[in-house]
């Protein structure tokens, strides 16, 4: 009896080594546009769904408490060759303005692939999102389908930003064990 516990405390560790080590790190790169102000033909796809009561010191935007929920299109290139551009997926989920101080974010969402080869696959990101900073690292929490069991990080650059409309593309580049 000894020896079985023995033996399965030894692959309970070999697995979570593997795990740790990465069996397989992949590198997926893409874009999201965060439409907070539609124009012709570029619907909103983050809408305010609560704000907050009093304007943040230094920020005539964006007040603490302030909740988007967003459906934002992924890409796999930036805005400005848009007619070179695919899109790959959707970040389904919301961000909340969640410092009093400063522009930081609690982003939730999941990137849910519907075309290229990992269609129907999806990953959860959930972490502090400080947006004046140039590169955020946020933790990926897991997947589904080919990224079932996932784990890794993202890190999301600022492509543009326009704040007169608050309107965002961001780079995002994903590595995930799997
Ligand atoms: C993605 O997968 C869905 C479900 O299998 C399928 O209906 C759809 O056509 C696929 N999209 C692309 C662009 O391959
Ligand atoms: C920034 O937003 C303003 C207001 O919506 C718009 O007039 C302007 O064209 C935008 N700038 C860029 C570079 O898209």
């Amino acid at each position: 009896m000894a020896n079985v516990k023995g033996v399965q405390v030894l692959l309970a560790l070999a697995a979570i080594t593997a795990i740790a080590h990465g069996a397989t790190t992949t590198h997926l790169q893409f874009y999201m546009h965060d439409t907070v102000t539609p124009s012709t033909g570029t619907p909103a796809t983050a809408l305010r769904v609560v704000r907050g009561p009093t304007p943040s010191p230094g920020n005539s935007i964006n007040r603490f408490g302030d909740m988007y929920a967003i459906d934002d299109p992924l890409t796999d290139a930036p805005d400005d060759d848009a007619a070179s551009r695919a899109v790959v997926g959707r970040a389904h989920g919301f961000y909340l303005m969640a410092s009093r101080e400063a522009d930081q974010l609690l982003l939730s969402v999941n990137m849910v692939f519907t075309a290229g080869k990992h269609n129907g696959s999806s990953v959860a990101v959930h972490g502090r999102d400080a947006i004046l900073d140039e590169v955020r690292e946020l933790p990926v929490l897991g997947g589904t389908g080919e990224f079932r069991g996932a784990a890794g990080y993202v890190l999301i650059r600022t492509h543009s930003f326009n704040a007169s409309n608050n309107n965002a593309v961001l780079k995002v580049d994903m590595y995930l064990s799997v």
